[in-house]
């Protein structure tokens, strides 16, 4: 039957199918690589059941979310098949942020008796592996005018949500103690250097592109469509991140302690947590030291600071500036003084490691501007990768948009007011992910990702 039907596609090339399904397994299985490494680096169950980050589940639940998901919305819902285990299917179906806000994380202890044992979640997982393998390999997965599978839309969703959880994990995983991670043979960070001085460059007004069309895109999350664009006034940006040691000079002149630069909501935080800095810097007895992924670092002066929107803000409006919305930053970005638009900062090349910290090449950010030939047609540094950029947008819907059958809550559920997009990309973005109309994005105050910022002024 299906043999039938691949020979039919061949003799009409109208509807032969386009995708190359060796590419597609070749990505799920280095996904699925991937993921394994990073729970591997966990020392024991202690840190298996632990709960880093309190606003998300503990770590036990995304070895069993990222398989479940895709099992479930690939192979059970586009495609129709049976069950492995329903409850298991349940239990890992969805892995956002849990609304509210709560502290302090629990102790793994009760995690133990919640959760299922590390056996049970990767029995299932190799199940639920090999469905989808199978899917991928003899289903019926490109289906013009389906409303999952489309193009393959719902092998792209999967694809992509595994690529974003390694993301999150690494996130996750940084906050975790020293001693509950093995740290990789020849790890070493890349600290040298004196931060940048800051910079302005000038970019002419022009139009933006924001968002792409779906059928002009091989794949494309419901909250990039659809295509449009704006005009964005002449400002200036800056040149470098705001690094670390940039930072400081806010640190020191009282910037935690001055109701004005802050929105309201950001300054309840900041009293009721009694936030001082980032939470990636830490104070001891020798100074400030930046606490990585493996090891206490004393804190490298050129880095991008990774703050959380609130204190980006704070920190843009004690400069006497602002952060970029999203069409500026996609006018920086993308634009050039020609007027025409690239799908990289650099131009046409794939994303590689000469271009931007990216693609799970180091634990580490580099010194800002460590990139030269990741930079925009204007001269902007590291607009991709080294960190997420936050801009001033909210997370929203694009004019026209319709939120996806593969996955509808995807975006929907965010779209809050409370949630900034980020854009660019950090060393933990899979390539795949790094095109310009992706569209991240966390809730003001999530200190917890490597999202780093710039500032901007508006031009006379
Ligand atoms: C797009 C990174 C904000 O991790 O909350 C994963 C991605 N959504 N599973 C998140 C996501 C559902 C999402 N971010
Ligand atoms: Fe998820």
């Amino acid at each position: 039957m299906l043999r039938r039907m691949e020979a039919e596609r061949a003799l009409r090339p109208e509807i032969s199918s386009s995708i190359d399904r060796a590419a597609l397994i070749a990505w799920y299985r280095r996904n699925r690589e991937r993921s394994s490494a990073l729970f591997d680096l966990l020392i024991d169950e202690g840190a298996y059941y632990s709960h880093p980050i309190p606003l998300r589940h503990p770590v036990v639940f995304y070895e069993g979310h990222v398989p479940a998901f895709s099992f479930n919305t690939l192979v059970k819902t586009a495609l129709g098949a049976a069950s492995i285990e329903p409850e298991l299917e349940a239990l890992f179906a969805r892995g956002i942020d849990p609304p509210t806000e709560q502290s302090p994380a629990p102790d793994p202890e009760p995690n133990r008796e919640r959760w299922p044992s590390r056996a049970v979640v990767q029995q299932f997982a190799r199940a639920a592996d090999a469905r989808v393998i199978d899917a991928l390999t003899h289903g019926d997965i490109d289906r013009p005018g389906h409303p999952l599978l489309d193009r393959a839309e719902a092998v792209f969703v999967i694809l992509e949500h595994e690529a974003m959880h390694q993301e999150t994990l690494h996130y996750m995983l940084h906050r975790l103690p020293w001693d509950q991670k093995r740290r990789p043979p020849g790890y070493r960070p890349r600290i040298e250097g004196a931060a940048p001085r800051s910079t302005w460059i000038e970019i002419a007004p022009g139009r933006a592109t924001l968002g792409v069309d779906r059928r002009s895109a091989r794949f494309a999350w419901d909250n990039e469509c659809p295509h449009f664009s704006e005009h964005v006034r002449a400002f200036a940006m800056e040149r470098h991140n705001v690094t670390n040691a940039a930072f400081m000079e806010f640190i020191d002149a009282g910037g935690y302690r001055e109701r004005r630069f802050w929105h309201p909501d950001d300054w309840n935080w900041v009293q009721r947590e009694g936030i001082r800095h980032p939470l990636f810097w830490e104070r001891d007895a020798g100074g400030w030291s930046w606490r990585g992924m493996f090891e206490p670092i004393a804190l490298p002066p050129a880095w991008p600071v990774y703050v959380s929107h609130a204190e980006a803000q704070a920190y843009a409006r004690w400069r006497g500036a602002r952060l970029a919305t999203e069409a500026e930053f996609q006018r920086a970005a993308y634009g050039t003084p020609e007027g025409d638009e690239r799908p990289f900062p650099w131009g046409d090349a794939p994303p590689d490691a000469r271009h931007g910290v990216l693609d799970f090449t180091s634990w580490d950010p580099a010194p800002a501007g460590s990139h030269p030939e990741g930079r925009s047609a204007w001269g902007v540094e590291d607009l991709v990768g080294n960190g997420w950029e936050w801009t001033s947008t909210p997370f929203g819907p694009f004019p026209g948009f319709r939120a996806m059958a593969a996955y509808p809550e995807y975006s929907v559920d965010f779209f809050d007011g409370d949630h900034f997009v980020m854009k660019g990309g950090s060393p933990a973005t899979a390539r795949e992910l790094l095109r310009p109309t992706f569209r991240n994005w966390f809730r003001a105050r999530y200190p917890y990702a490597y999202a780093t910022f710039r500032c901007v002024k508006d031009l006379a």
